[in-house]
């Protein structure tokens, strides 16, 4: 779709400037509310130059007319790309937007992270009165598609978030005395048992820094020995920049197998519930956690106690929205003072401090 000079070295940046070009286009666009992604596909060689393929997502409505839409978004994208005077020189004449045949953009639209199909901001809200500990909210299979159950000589015992065709994010301490990956297993789908789609581990890191009993960087990658093709109900969430901030008091989800009551039974299926993020300082309080939440770590639930997660969530996700509805890790559930306890709120790992870390270890 568009030309530049200087193949070779151009390549690389074609992919960082022009992603973040045209994000940025539609995201000033009227077209902001139904853009999705986009995505690089390939960039290659071309006689001018390098020719770039960018898959273009949007949210349609019955309504709307297919065509309509796709000379709107080349308009804009020809109008955006016109503006760029970075060091590349983009050809503006030559991009054309087609349809693409619909296994191909399956295929590459279960890629995108962070999607859930079929939902809305509605299932975020219903699921805002219901727990986990309480255990009232039940999942189905591809409501979060990220959600991997962890499991030694095939009991559950932590959860767990895909990142990536092969790699799991998880808690270190889920490893505590039993870092042997031949033992462990991963499963996908809502259910314990029968699971989705069932696969073994390759390798375990954990961080170099965690040491038991202390709860800090408890953060471990896993590997899984077969990739997985993701589908609309297996795939990966987004991963947050490492400077990307949240704000307190916003909701986020947490979701996980773990026990409906302190010291309660596994349930079979996945719960999820909503919590609120709750700033360090107010959680490093005296009658809080005392000083005790590094930067490590991050504060979320209620400080009146009821929501949280418990024993057996540890590892999975607490994820957050953005406001196209791609859902970010924000943390990893850590450690907490028992379970919905009055000012005891759960603790998670605090993803963006490790996000170079995860970089360095997985080239995620
Ligand atoms: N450490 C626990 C586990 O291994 C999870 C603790 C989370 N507790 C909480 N109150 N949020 O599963």
């Amino acid at each position: 779709v568009i030309a530049a000079q200087e193949t070779k070295k151009i390549v690389r940046k074609t992919h960082s400037t022009l992603n973040g070009r045209i994000d940025k286009t539609f995201h000033n666009s009227i077209l902001r509310k139904k853009y999705i992604s986009s995505r690089l596909i390939r960039v290659s060689p071309d006689a001018d130059g390098v020719m770039a393929e960018a898959l273009l997502t949007f949210w349609f409505s019955a309504t709307d007319s297919r065509e309509a839409l796709r000379e709107r978004i080349e308009r804009i994208l020809r109008r955006g790309l016109k503006k760029y005077t970075g060091p590349l020189r983009i050809n503006v004449r030559s991009s054309t937007i087609s349809n693409m045949d619909a296994k191909r953009a399956e295929a590459l639209f279960n890629d995108i992270c962070g999607l859930r199909q079929n939902r809305t901001v509605k299932s975020m809200a219903k699921s805002s009165s219901l727990r986990i500990v309480g255990g009232l909210s039940s999942a189905e299979t591809g409501d979060w598609p990220w959600q991997a159950s962890l499991q030694y000589n095939n009991i559950h015992r932590c959860g767990a978030t895909l990142i990536s065709n092969t790699w799991l994010v998880s808690a270190a301490h889920c490893f505590r005395d039993m870092s042997h990956p031949e033992k462990w297993t991963a499963t996908f789908g809502a259910h314990l048992k029968p699971p989705s789609l069932k696969r073994s581990v390759k390798t375990i890191i954990i961080h170099e820094k965690y040491h038991y009993p202390i709860h800090d960087y408890d953060i471990a990658l896993v590997q899984l020995s077969k990739q997985v093709e993701f589908t609309s109900s297996i795939h990966r969430v987004c991963l947050p920049e490492p400077s990307q901030t949240f704000p307190y008091n916003i909701f986020a989800v947490i979701t996980g197998w773990g026990a409906l009551t302190n010291d309660g039974p596994t349930p079979n299926t996945l719960q999820e519930a909503t919590v609120k993020l709750i700033d360090s300082d107010t959680c490093n309080r005296e009658e809080v956690y005392d000083g005790d939440i590094t930067p490590r770590m991050l504060c979320a639930g209620y400080l009146e106690g009821g929501v949280d997660a418990c024993q057996g969530d540890s590892g999975g996700p607490l994820v957050t929205p953005d406001s196209r509805l791609m859902w970010y890790l924000v943390g990893i559930v850590s450690w907490g003072d028992e379970c919905g306890k009055p000012n005891k709120p759960g603790v998670y790992t605090r993803v963006t401090y490790f996000r170079d870390w995860i970089t360095s270890k997985t080239d995620i």
